[in-house]
């Protein structure tokens, strides 16, 4: 869910709000809602995309100083116009919105039905404003009130609040990121100024590039000034941060979608991962303090997309003669505990995965180091590891994750071959790093992948097989059309497709066969092409054309020459375009997938 607050844009507080709801769809977008305050209290709230917010706003009349807004991903309860965001207590005196879920909000709720509140919606967040109504009731100030009924609920939230009367807002968060923007004459503990208040800095980051990112067990409240006080009211000094990159970096720039976009911004991002971290006269490659990490054995956690890089990397590392296994985050309590030396590196695009974060919050409690690989300065895993190696890929809006993965990929060669592999590997995979830039803008000068989505835009099944690096290349390739395409695919390492899954393929399930150089592995895919061949498959090769793969393929993506390791980079733009291609011509929901979120900040 994306949350986004705001205070002293006067009559533009409406329209700055819908602006940053925008901006965070890609955190969720099964409803939306707004809440303006002041005077009084007004709230406007639909099921839908931020659009028919939008829409649904046009004929009201919302006013107010002081705002909040919310984009949900639902956790409990359908979307629907009840269950969207914000929240109500029973004299409308209170309206919260809630990222994360509250796990006591069902005892909560019955002891607050039983003493006469009545509930309109499924959700767990509305025990909050009643909470709140309750202390009020009694006699408590707002900011006491509010500061109450946060510390009555267990969970992980980020929850902001408009109270009636209060002339300001106040927000508090566990386990949920949020963070401060301060605008025009902003400052802490003096009036008047404009605030701001966001799950993710492109909300706002039109309006200011000065940020404070609130800590697990933090409340802020906007009323004088701001104030961040600890969950006891102890006020902690805050230091302020600014964003490094540009508000025009989160915008479509012309392309049709941000998918696209970001899939044609790969180059300019793998200069960006590589640029002072790699010699190549020296083959020398520096990522600072990281690069005496010197691990012996590596643990890679991760969800999703960057499930996959932490497959590829632990690859990186056994072949660097390292010990190390990848590990899915939310399966990481039954993993063998780290031991010794032991490096737990956390691989999140965001930063922010709820799974992933719980994952690495035990491999601390088990001793280990944490390093997280992350595309998100100022996350909580930027915040909370022991070290970050961060991927500078830019933001990425789309929810298919794309140039992050491409920048997953690299970075982990930078810290396998900083930590783990010696001159003589360096020396040949530096060059190769080097060439990426130019050799993915090859492939994206290319047609070739969107007329091959054209020939199979209406398959049964989609198949991926590789071998190697290239198996989470496959996998990685299924993922992406799934998720952008709604149609079934699967990805498997080459060789297993034979053991069981070979049944379902016939003419109608095309096999996308990553096939790098001229090795052993590359000829053992080549006879894998040949065992589908035979059973009609349409095969579609993604080759440097060195083997003879070629000979057996339906169509051809072709990859410049490269190491296998980074031919992976190579070989996965031609997929993440098939997918593109095939999910535009299917005319599906391609930046906001129904069903995902983009950021999972639940476990
Ligand atoms: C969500 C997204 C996936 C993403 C995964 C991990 O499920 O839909 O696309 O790969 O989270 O995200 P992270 O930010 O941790 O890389």
């Amino acid at each position: 869910c994306g949350i986004i607050g705001c205070i002293g844009r006067g009559s533009q507080t409406l329209d700055t709000l819908v602006h940053g709801l925008s901006k965070l769809e890609y955190r969720g977008y099964d409803s939306a809602g707004v809440a303006l305050g002041g005077t009084e209290l007004s709230v406007s709230k639909t099921a839908g995309e931020v659009a028919d917010l939008r829409e649904k706003l046009n004929g009201q009349n919302l006013r107010g100083g002081a705002g909040i807004a919310h984009t949900r991903w639902s956790t409990h309860g359908p979307p629907t116009d009840e269950n969207a965001h914000p929240h109500t207590d029973c004299a409308d005196s209170v309206t919260v919105v809630h990222n994360g879920i509250i796990e006591n909000y069902q005892s909560l709720r019955d002891q607050l039905v039983s003493d006469g509140h009545t509930f309109t919606s499924d959700t767990d967040t509305e025990v909050v404003p009643h909470l709140i109504e309750t202390y009020l009731s009694a006699g408590e100030n707002p900011a006491d009130a509010f500061r109450a009924a946060i510390n009555d609920i267990q969970g992980s939230y980020a929850i902001a609040a408009l109270i009636d009367g209060a002339n300001g807002l106040f927000a508090a968060r566990n386990d949920s990121p949020l963070v401060v923007g301060l605008g025009d004459g902003a400052d802490f503990n003096t009036e008047g100024g404009v605030f701001y208040l966001a799950s993710d800095v492109p909300a706002f980051r039109d309006f200011t590039d000065e940020v404070v990112y609130l800590e697990d067990g933090e409340f802020v409240r906007f009323d004088r000034g701001i104030q961040v006080t600890d969950r006891s009211g102890t006020v902690v000094d805050k230091d302020v941060h600014t964003i490094d990159w540009d508000a025009e970096e989160t915008g479509k720039s012309g392309y049709d979608h941000f998918m696209l976009k970001e899939i044609y911004e790969q180059p300019r991002a793998l200069r960006q991962c590589l640029r002072g971290r790699i010699e190549e006269q020296t083959a020398t490659v520096d990522i600072g303090d990281l690069g005496g990490l010197n691990p012996t054995g590596v643990q890679l956690v991760a969800c999703g997309t960057s499930y996959h890089a932490a497959k590829y990397g632990a690859q990186l590392f056994r072949d660097a003669g390292v010990s190390a296994q990848a590990l899915l985050a939310h399966e990481y309590a039954t993993a063998p505990p780290p031991i010794g030396n032991d490096l737990v590196v956390g691989i999140s695009q965001s930063g922010e995965t709820a799974d992933t974060l719980s994952a690495l919050r035990e491999a601390r409690r088990r001793g280990a180091r944490t390093l997280t690989v992350t595309n998100t300065v100022g996350s909580t895993m930027d915040r909370e590891c022991d070290h970050t190696l961060y991927i500078r890929s830019g933001p990425e809006i789309g929810v298919a994750a794309t140039k992050t993965f491409a920048g997953q990929l690299t970075a982990l060669n930078l810290l396998s071959l900083a930590t783990s592999e010696g001159s003589n590997k360096r020396r040949t995979v530096v060059p190769a790093l080097r060439d990426l830039a130019g050799h993915v803008q090859r492939i994206l000068d290319s047609s070739a992948a969107s007329t091959v989505a054209e020939q199979y835009d209406d398959a049964e099944s989609y198949f991926f097989i590789g071998r190697g690096y290239q198996h989470p290349v496959a996998l990685e390739g299924a993922l992406k059309l799934k998720e952008i395409s709604y149609e079934h695919a699967e990805g498997f390492a080459a060789g297993e497709l034979k053991h069981g899954s070979l049944a379902l393929v016939d003419e109608n399930t095309p096999v996308f066969a990553i096939v790098v150089g001229d090795g052993e592995k590359a000829q053992k895919t080549v006879g894998n092409i040949k065992e589908v061949e035979a059973r009609d498959a349409p095969v579609v090769a993604v080759t440097d054309g060195q083997s003879d793969a070629e000979r057996y393929a339906d169509h051809v993506l072709t990859i410049p020459e490269s190491r296998p390791r980074t031919a992976a980079v190579l070989a996965n733009v031609q997929l993440q375009l098939v997918a593109y291609h095939v999910a535009d011509r299917l005319g599906r929901s391609i930046d906001k997938p129904r069903n995902l979120a983009k950021s999972v900040t639940v476990e």
